[in-house]
């Protein structure tokens, strides 16, 4: 019995450390997932890539977010630019455009 209760206390415990650490993470996983962007669109987020986007860095998370799932609903049948984002994010799942998203949406204008 006693044995039972410090199992559902542990897994208690570990059930609420790792709900905190993924809302924590999630900034620190779009940094790490922002490295594939950067290219483009610049480390800050201010380049203009290609001459084609505009500043990503400090948009709102909607407006990011409404952006991604354009272009990642947009899969290869868009043309050129668009073709490009839309090969970017292929691969990203909710979990990865909810974390890039929060960080771009962070990074200072
Ligand atoms: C190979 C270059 C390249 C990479 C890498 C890239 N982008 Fe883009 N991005 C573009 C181009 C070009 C556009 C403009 C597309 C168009 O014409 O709509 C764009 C547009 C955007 C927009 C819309 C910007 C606006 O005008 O408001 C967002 C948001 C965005 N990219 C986010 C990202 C994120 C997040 C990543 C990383 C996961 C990323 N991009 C990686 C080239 C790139």
């Amino acid at each position: 019995m006693k044995k039972k209760i410090q199992t559902a206390f542990l897994v208690m415990l570990l059930s609420s450390t790792s709900v905190c650490a993924l809302a924590d993470n999630s900034f620190a996983r779009g940094e790490i997932i922002f490295k594939k962007c950067a290219g483009c669109h610049g480390l800050d987020g201010r380049n203009k890539a290609f001459g084609k986007s505009g500043v990503i860095a400090g948009q709102d998370s909607a407006d990011l977010m409404e952006s991604l799932n354009f272009y990642k609903e947009s899969e290869f049948k868009g043309q050129g630019s668009t073709l490009v984002m839309a090969k970017q994010l292929k691969t990203f799942s909710t979990q990865d455009l909810n974390d890039v998203v929060t960080y771009v949406s962070k990074l200072p204008k």
